[in-house]
């Protein structure tokens, strides 16, 4: 079912004008907190079964034997799927017909290619059957030794990083640069695996009727799951429905549908029964995508004045070994920073582990925290302030392509979030400063940025004569606030006061809404959503003003403007007539149209289109111990036209935590011999919690960006967390003359040197 919010509980005075601007709360967030919000797993059709997935305790080989007939002989266990009774599916698994179709692990056969691999779902009566009915399969593998580390596996170049950019990239002669460079810098960063970690785990609920499917799971893309699904059981889209009203995040894990997820559907159809699969925590870690380790090596050419001659980004990273998604971590080069030689390249290896996958600002994340790192080496390098140095740098135009940026007000970021901060205080030197309880304190900086990225979607909006209007599309609400913002956006769109509006949403059966993802939902999603409104503004103005007893008659359609429910004369407001008016005099009870995001792709490919942002942190290290806390966290971001900067703000914190939490927290540990992850549990993988982040605070720079769409919106989801990591890493140097080079930050590197005393 698809919830229809409530929005007319938005204070009055929030109703005046345009609906877009305004800090309204979420218009889920009451639904949530009472319990009322329905997540994939709360749903429970009649008949309905449970399922649960048996994982591979290996890295690498093949189950030898399943111990099938004792899980059906346990009480309420009613099936055992294996790739022996596995319904048969219309498209090879492992078949790839597009860079973003990843292969799955649907029990095709007894081979073994990543620890937690599915090797069989066992479907019982309740979730304890099904539970023991997992354990007493007693799987016995044939191991082969596991590739777990870069030095495992061969390295190559791969045929192209992230959504197909190419491996490698330069301009200028980065040689020469360096060459004649009165300084340089060299270094090299590591950065390990995480896994994504929403709350709420990827989860489903299956349905079959004859052949047609319903699907109660998490998506940040519904029409792409429902293709996805609809492609491996030969089907028509139109037969399979996905509803995802809530996700209890996703930071990537949710965009594409994973292997668990169809599990579910075939597990369903095995039984002929409703059937819920719902991944346990350590399951997450394997067949749901991560985030791939990377080494980077950056090498920096500075002339006598502090400016860059040469900028040289390496990356090698991790695939699985059987499926394409490279880490495209030196692309962080391309954008931040000016010099007159770039080189960015990367390589790969392929490791015994899940395919990694798009997490929390792919590319920009692990690229940054490494080049930020070489910035800041290179500023001391030169003797300079981190920011004089960055300022010394700012790239006028996009450094690798030369193309004008659409908007650009870094500057103002840098100046805003300095201020705030308290930064011009800053001593130079490390190991300057340390607070009244004799903690070492550092101020570290670094900049922040994301592209402002567009995808397709589609958006229908109606009119009806009683005044009030609907809106439609497919979008997901990861918890960011999406149904909110873009509520916002329809309301402004159809010139309604937002009480007079019905916000649907996701839904596959609406129009689809393109993905949740790249910080490009508002933006895409919005762009449907004022083009439909526009055109049923239209279609309202057709009539009104060809109708010779309207008030607003020979106006023609750019004559007249929509607000609150009316059309006004363009020029004399005095002449108006209500939506209400209109249809109903043209006997019309209701009037629709759609639209699309489809933008100028002439002016999108002329701009360079990024968010930008600063951010500044503290951290005080205990001397003895070398235990690093974050005490204070200052960002300010600029991202275009702010739909609702309460919910804007609340991504800029997010973002900004996971950025303490790159630094500082996230890591998954590898056991190099078996290739099991020994931490895959949120007691041992360290994300931080409040008392890890007391302090942070999120500056919302205005910026007017006349090229990046018509609403001027860029994104703001993944930016956060780009410059924060850098910032945190560089103030924990400041702190104690310790460059952290490998993250998270680890206490035995800070003591290394003999401690810190
Ligand atoms: Mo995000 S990693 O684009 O969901």
């Amino acid at each position: 079912m698809t919830p229809d919010l409530n929005l007319s509980h938005t204070p009055a005075h929030r109703r005046q004008g345009s609906s877009i601007g305004q800090p309204m709360t979420r218009r889920d967030g009451i639904l949530k907190v009472t319990g009322a919000a329905t997540y994939a797993a709360d749903n429970h059709p009649p008949d309905m079964l449970y399922a649960v997935l048996a994982v591979a305790a290996i890295a690498r080989g093949r189950v030898a034997s399943l111990d099938v007939a004792a899980a059906l002989a346990h009480r309420g266990v009613v099936e055992v799927m294996t790739p022996a009774n596995r319904p048969a599916l219309a498209l090879d698994p492992d078949a790839k017909f597009h860079p973003f179709m990843f292969r799955l692990d649907l029990l095709q056969n007894d081979g073994v290619r990543y620890p937690n691999q599915p090797i069989a779902v066992v479907i019982a009566e309740t979730l304890e059957a099904a539970t023991e009915g997992a354990a007493l399969l007693a799987p016995r593998y044939e191991t082969e030794t596991a590739r777990v580390g870069f030095e495992d596996a061969e390295t190559f170049v791969p045929g192209g990083v992230g959504v197909g950019n190419p491996a490698s990239q330069q301009k200028g002669d980065v040689k020469a640069g360096l060459a004649a460079a009165a300084t340089r810098v060299e270094a090299r960063y590591e950065t390990p695996p995480q896994y994504h970690n929403a709350m709420e785990p990827h989860a489903i609920v299956a349905s079959w009727d004859g052949d047609s499917l319903t699907v109660d799971t998490p998506s940040q893309g519904l029409a792409i799951a429902q293709g996805r699904i609809a492609g491996l059981f030969g089907l028509s889209p139109d037969k399979v429905h996905v509803r995802s009203p809530f996700l209890g995040g996703g930071f990537g894990s949710k965009g594409l549908v994973s292997g668990p997820q169809v599990l579910g559907i075939l597990a369903a159809r095995l039984v002929g029964r409703p059937v819920k699969l719902v991944l346990r925590r350590e399951q997450m870690y394997g067949p749901v995508g991560h985030r791939a380790p990377t080494r980077q090596t950056l090498r920096l050419g500075i002339d006598s004045e502090g400016r860059l001659t040469a900028l040289d980004h390496h990356a090698l990273t991790a695939s699985s070994t059987f499926d394409d998604f490279f880490e495209p971590a030196a692309d962080a080069s391309h954008t931040l920073y000016a010099s007159p030689a770039i080189a960015t390249a990367h390589e790969a290896v392929r490791l015994d582990t899940g395919t990694p996958l798009f997490m929390r600002a792919p590319g920009e994340a692990t690229g940054s925290i490494a080049l930020e790192s070489a910035v800041d080496e290179a500023a001391w390098a030169c003797g300079r302030d981190p920011l004089d140095f960055r300022l010394a740098n700012y790239a006028e135009v996009e450094p690798m392509t030369g193309k004008p940026f659409s908007s650009k007000a870094l500057r103002e970021c840098y100046a805003e979030a300095a201020a705030r901060f308290g930064w011009s205080g800053r001593p130079l030197a490390p190991r300057a400063m340390r607070d009244t309880a004799g903690l070492l304190t550092g101020w570290g900086m670094g900049t922040a940025t994301f592209p402002a990225l567009m995808f397709q979607a589609e958006a229908r909006a109606v009119l009806k004569s009683d005044g009030r209007g609907l809106m439609e599309t497919s979008a997901a609400d990861m918890g960011q606030g999406a149904w909110t913002a873009l509520a916002q956006i329809a309301a402004d769109g159809l010139g309604l006061d937002i009480g007079q509006l019905e916000f649907r949403a996701g839904s596959s059966d609406l129009p689809d809404a393109g993905i949740a993802g790249g910080s490009g939902h508002t933006a895409t999603a919005g762009m449907a959503i004022h083009n439909a409104g526009a055109a049923v503004i239209a279609r309202l103005a057709d009539i009104a003003t060809a109708d010779a007893a309207s008030p607003l008659y020979g106006a023609g359609n750019e004559g007249v403007v929509a607000r609150s429910g009316r059309l006004y004369r363009r020029g004399d407001e005095s002449r108006s007539e209500s939506y209400t008016e209109i249809l109903g005099r043209a006997g019309l009870s209701e009037i629709e149209a759609r639209g699309t995001s489809a933008a100028d792709q002439d002016t999108r490919e002329a701009y360079a289109m990024h968010a930008h942002g600063a951010v500044f942190a503290e951290v005080k290290v205990d001397p003895d111990l070398g235990q690093v806390r974050v005490t204070r966290l200052v960002g300010a971001f600029a991202a275009g036209r702010v739909i609702n900067p309460r919910l804007v703000r609340s991504q800029y914190l997010g973002g900004m935590i996971w950025g303490a939490s790159f630094a500082l927290h996230e890591e998954a540990l590898a056991d190099h011999r078996t290739g099991r992850i020994q931490n895959a549990n949120l007691a041992e993988y360290h994300v931080p919690v409040n008392a890890d982040v007391p302090s942070v605070e999120a500056l919302l720079v205005h910026e007017d960006d006349p090229y990046v769409n018509a609403l001027g919106i860029k994104g703001v989801g993944e930016i956060g967390i780009t410059g924060t990591a850098g910032a945190v890493a560089n103030a924990v140097w400041h702190a104690t003359g310790v460059r952290p080079r490998r993250f998270p930050v680890r206490i035995e590197d800070l003591l290394a040197g003999g401690g810190l005393g």
